[in-house]
């Protein structure tokens, strides 16, 4: 077996929940763009596996994984439209329904490290962000994290001159299109699902995501090097419809919502260890070059897309990012 095979296969190895024999009178679907041994991956099917141990087999969940049915262009219209009942979009991809203000999670070398993302999503900062959902028509159940992005081009990015004419793919978010700019390169913006393809075609030349992502989507094939610039966070929000949300007697609404918190805080546990074992997978492979930045280089990368702040910040809303600042600082959200 490949590397890569023997690691999906192992990731994938969770004990199997003991499920009732009841026919489930309640199935949700839950539709996401990524593979299932990413902590979103994991984390849909330990949701999956609480609900329907603590609901006898009564309310199943149907995990539909890697844009099976619907991508980032469609899946939020489909939850809105009730084709789907959950999602777990990037934090980057609210935008794209009148949402701007979750764009600040993206805004680069905002974050020295996961406990203070932690502190501003589970703190008043965050919680306010996911009321705002209710304007579209969903709800926010929380959220959870991938980890820090890294950069992969078919050459090493270490220096804001490596990026110069590259065409970079990028999620759909103004914010990660302005950092890629500040860095001389042209963002294209694709779904997920059709990354690999276009690196592979050389339509765009490189990209940037949590190594967990690059790993799983096999672009250390059709990318030869990886740069560990830790530029930038993502994360994502589990979000449902309102309607089927107050469709559900309170008391399932109460047991979805205790296994999906559960699942979540699973998700944060696992994974900086996804991350770092699939960087260790990768090094195995030996098909991509892995590159450590310099205290120096990493200065250089930091100043240029400082800027960007201060452009994105009308996008975003002054108020947001002042909020942001202040918890920041005071180490609370
Ligand atoms: C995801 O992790 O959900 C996808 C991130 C991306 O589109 O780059």
């Amino acid at each position: 077996m490949s590397t890569r095979r023997a690691w999906l296969a192992s990731a994938a190895a969770l004990p199997l929940a003991a499920v009732g024999q009841n026919k489930p009178a309640i199935t949700l679907r839950f539709s996401h763009v990524v593979a299932e041994e990413t902590p979103k991956g994991l984390a849909a099917k330990r949701f999956k596996e609480l609900v329907a141990q603590r609901s006898g087999g009564r309310i199943s969940v149907q995990v539909f994984p890697n844009a099976q049915l619907y991508g980032d262009h469609d899946e939020m219209q489909a939850l809105q439209l009730g084709a789907v009942d959950m999602v777990a979009p990037s934090l980057s991809k609210f935008g794209r329904i009148g949402l701007p203000e979750f764009e600040l999670f993206d805004l680069p070398f905002l974050f020295d490290d996961l406990a203070s993302v932690r502190r501003l999503t589970q703190g008043r900062l965050g919680q306010k962000l996911l009321q705002g959902l209710s304007h579209q028509g969903l709800v926010g159940l929380g959220y959870f994290d991938n980890g820090f992005k890294q950069m992969s081009a078919n050459r090493p990015l270490l220096e804001p001159k490596d990026f110069i004419g590259l065409r970079m793919r990028i999620q759909a978010s103004r914010v990660i299109a302005a950092q890629m700019r500040a860095l001389g390169a042209h963002p294209v913006t694709l779904a997920f699902s059709e990354t690999h393809r276009a690196l592979a075609s050389g339509v765009v030349d490189g990209t940037e995501n949590p190594v967990s992502n690059f790993w799983t989507q096999a672009m250390h094939e059709v990318q030869s090097d990886l740069s560990l610039t830790n530029h930038g966070y993502l994360g994502y929000a589990v979000v449902t419809n309102q309607r089927f949300w107050h469709s559900l007697r309170v008391a399932d609404r109460e047991l979805i919502n205790q296994a999906m918190q559960e699942a979540l805080a699973f998700a944060n546990q696992i994974a900086d260890a996804q991350n770092d074992n699939a960087l260790q997978a990768l090094r195995q492979t030996g098909s991509t070059r892995i590159h450590e930045l310099s205290a120096d280089q990493r200065v250089q990368l930091r100043r240029v897309v400082q800027p960007v702040q201060q452009q994105l910040a009308h996008r975003i809303g002054k108020a947001w990012i002042n909020a942001l600042q202040a918890a920041l600082l005071q180490g609370v959200g």
